[in-house]
């Protein structure tokens, strides 16, 4: 597929700012608390400066949001969305899932997104209503036997957990929602739940899991992505 010239460059950035977070992997990180007791290293902050002046240098009229500066509005109707590290409490403890997550919005619609996992090699993509996981195709999957949850406060979620035990619905938490979200892309995992999520966490993974044909809503901090209309149904069942 002819990739356009915002794809081609944001695939360069994602593998560079993988890179030096691969690079710091079996470092020891320091980190910080942040007041809604999500962690940042230096990295965060560091990758989050790289990519930024990066697009902003290529397409200095657009806009930017990231996790870890203030945003920028532009003034051309499109806006690139980052998580430069999504998945920080793993990266600080050595687990191998977190990825640099970035898309790109053009009056509200998608353009082209990335997920990047260095560490695992794993670079998942979309762009004109097709995904990737490097230059294979994916599809989402069929079914509900494996369901991804991420939250930061249990106490909400327990009768859903207990309602996909007694569905004998295995569950597993990554720990990094943008790659819970691409799993859903790639038959990894049928279905997943998020509770307030930040924009950098799901943009582009959101994409990436539409574009793979499975379905994603999100209504007052409560994700639901699925990879079919039926599981999306049971899902949103299984919540109530
Ligand atoms: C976090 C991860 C985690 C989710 C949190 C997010 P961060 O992002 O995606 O899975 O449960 O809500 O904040 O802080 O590692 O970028
Ligand atoms: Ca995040
Ligand atoms: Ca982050």
């Amino acid at each position: 597929m002819q990739r356009s010239k915002e794809a081609l460059l944001m695939q360069g950035i994602v593998l560079e700012a993988g890179r030096r977070l691969k690079d710091a992997f079996y470092s020891q990180v320091g980190y910080d608390v942040k007041p809604d007791r999500t962690l940042v290293t230096a990295l965060d902050v560091e990758i989050e400066d790289f990519v930024k002046r990066a697009v902003l240098e290529w397409f200095p009229d657009d806009g930017f949001i990231g996790e870890e500066s203030e945003g920028v509005e532009g003034k051309s109707g499109r806006v690139w969305v980052l998580d430069p590290l999504d998945g920080t409490t793993n990266f600080i403890m050595h687990l191998p899932f977190f990825a640099v997550s970035l898309a790109l919005k053009e009056k509200g619609k998608t353009k082209c997104a990335f997920v990047y996992n260095p560490v695992l090699n794993e670079l998942f993509w979309a762009e004109k209503g097709r995904s990737f996981l490097w230059d294979k195709e994916i599809r989402a999957g069929e079914g509900l036997k494996f369901a991804g949850i991420c939250y930061t406060n249990i106490t909400p979620c327990l009768g859903y957990l207990k309602r996909l035990g007694e569905r004998g619905i295995r569950v597993r938490k990554f720990g990094a929602a943008s790659l819970e979200l691409c799993y859903v892309g790639w038959g990894r995992l049928d279905a997943f739940v998020g509770f307030n999520l930040k924009p950098g966490d799901f943009e582009a993974a959101a994409y990436i899991l539409k574009s793979a044909g499975g379905l994603v809503e999100e209504e007052d901090g409560l994700l639901i992505a699925a990879n079919t209309p039926k599981t999306l149904e049971e899902i949103r069942a299984l919540l109530r």
